[in-house]
C-alpha cells in the first residue's frame, strides 16, 4: 500500500431546512441550535480540527448565511470585550474563528439529496481524500470520532465510515452495511444500501454522520443518479467504489446523539452539560429533583 494522502479537507452539508425544529428554525439555521452553549456546527468543526482538518467547505442553502457570519471576525464585539477586559468571553469566542481562506461555502441551490450536496463540493475536493461531517450528529468521545476514523484511514488507505448497531426496525432511517471480515471494531464493507426496510436490510450496522472518502467517489457522484426517496444518495455512490478502494466501517468509541430530532437533541443537552465541570453539580441537583417523582 502506498502512503495514503494526508487528510486535510472536510465538507459539511448544512443546507437542510430543519423542519423538525420549527418554529425555532424559521429564521435561523438548525446548525446554529446550541447544545449547552455552543452551536451544533461548532461541535463538528472542533471534531474535524482534532482529526487534523485544516480546510472546510460548507454546503449551504438560502437562509443559511448566519453560519458564514458565525465564523467571521466580530470586530465590534471583540473590541468591546477587550475594552471591558472580558478575558473569558474573548477566550470563548476563539474556536469560532477560522483562518482566512480556510473556509469556503458553496450553495446547493436545490435539495436534491446528500449525494448532490457532496457533488457541489467537487472543486473544493479536487483529487484529495476528504471527510464529511453531518452536524446533526454529535459524538461525545475521549478521542474525537473523526480522529478515530482518520487513524483507520491512515491504517487502511481507503474509505472509512463511522458505524453503529441500530434496532432492526430502524434500518429504514440509515445507510446500512453488508459486512465482510469483522474484527469487532473495523469491519470490511461488501455492500451498502440506503434506508432498506428491516426485512431487506443486510445487517443492522448503520452509518452515522461521519465519513472519510477517497476522491474515487467523484466520478460516480457526477452521474447524479437518483436512489431512495428520489434523491441523489451518497450511499449509492459509495457502494460503487467498493472494489476500487478499500472500504471499511469503524465501530467508533463514544456516544452519538442525533440532534436532528428533539429527543436526541434534549439528551445531548443533558449528556454534554453533565460533562462540564462548571455545570455538572447544578445539573445533577435539578435532575434529581425532576426525576424523584417520576
Ligand atoms: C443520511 C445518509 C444515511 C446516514 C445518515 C446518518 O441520511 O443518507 O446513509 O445513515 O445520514 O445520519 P439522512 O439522515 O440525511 O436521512
Amino acid at each position: 500500500m502506498s502512503k495514503p494522502k494526508p487528510l486535510r479537507k472536510a465538507v459539511l452539508p448544512v443546507a437542510g431546512l430543519g423542519t423538525r425544529f420549527l418554529p425555532a428554525t424559521k429564521a435561523m439555521p438548525k446548525e446554529m441550535l446550541t447544545v449547552v452553549d455552543r452551536p451544533l456546527i461548532q461541535y463538528a468543526i472542533d471534531e474535524a480540527r482534532e482529526a487534523g482538518i485544516e480546510e472546510f467547505c460548507l454546503i449551504t442553502g438560502r437562509g443559511k448565511d448566519s453560519l458564514i457570519d458565525y465564523f467571521d471576525i466580530a470586530y465590534e464585539l471583540e473590541a468591546t470585550l477587550r475594552e471591558r477586559n472580558k478575558v473569558d468571553a474573548l477566550e470563548a469566542l476563539k474556536p469560532s474563528s477560522i483562518e482566512a481562506g480556510s473556509l469556503v461555502a458553496v450553495r446547493q441551490q436545490e435539495p436534491l439529496g446528500l449525494g448532490h450536496a457532496i457533488w457541489c463540493a467537487r472543486s473544493f475536493i479536487g483529487d484529495d481524500p476528504f471527510a464529511i461531517l453531518l452536524p446533526d450528529d454529535i459524538v461525545q468521545a475521549k478521542t474525537s470520532c473523526l480522529k478515530q476514523l482518520a487513524d483507520a484511514y491512515y491504517q487502511t488507505g481507503g474509505s472509512v465510515v463511522a458505524v453503529t448497531e441500530v434496532p432492526r426496525e430502524h434500518t429504514n432511517r440509515y445507510g446500512i452495511l453488508d459486512t465482510g471480515k469483522d474484527d469487532g471494531r473495523l469491519v470490511e464493507v461488501k455492500g451498502l444500501v440506503e434506508k432498506p426496510k428491516p426485512e431487506d436490510a443486510p445487517s443492522n450496522l448503520s452509518i452515522i454522520g461521519r465519513y472519510i472518502l477517497t476522491p474515487e467517489i467523484m466520478p460516480h457522484l457526477s452521474k447524479l443518479e437518483k436512489g431512495a426517496g428520489g434523491e441523489v444518495q451518497l450511499t449509492d455512490a459509495m457502494a460503487k467504489t467498493i472494489g476500487e478502494v478499500p472500504f471499511h466501517g469503524l465501530r467508533y468509541e463514544g456516544r452519538r446523539f442525533d440532534c436532528g430530532n428533539k429527543i436526541g437533541f434534549l439528551e445531548a443537552q443533558i449528556a454534554f452539560s453533565l460533562d462540564r465541570p462548571d455545570l455538572a453539580d447544578d445539573v445533577k441537583g435539578f435532575l434529581k429533583n425532576y426525576t424523584q417523582n417520576l
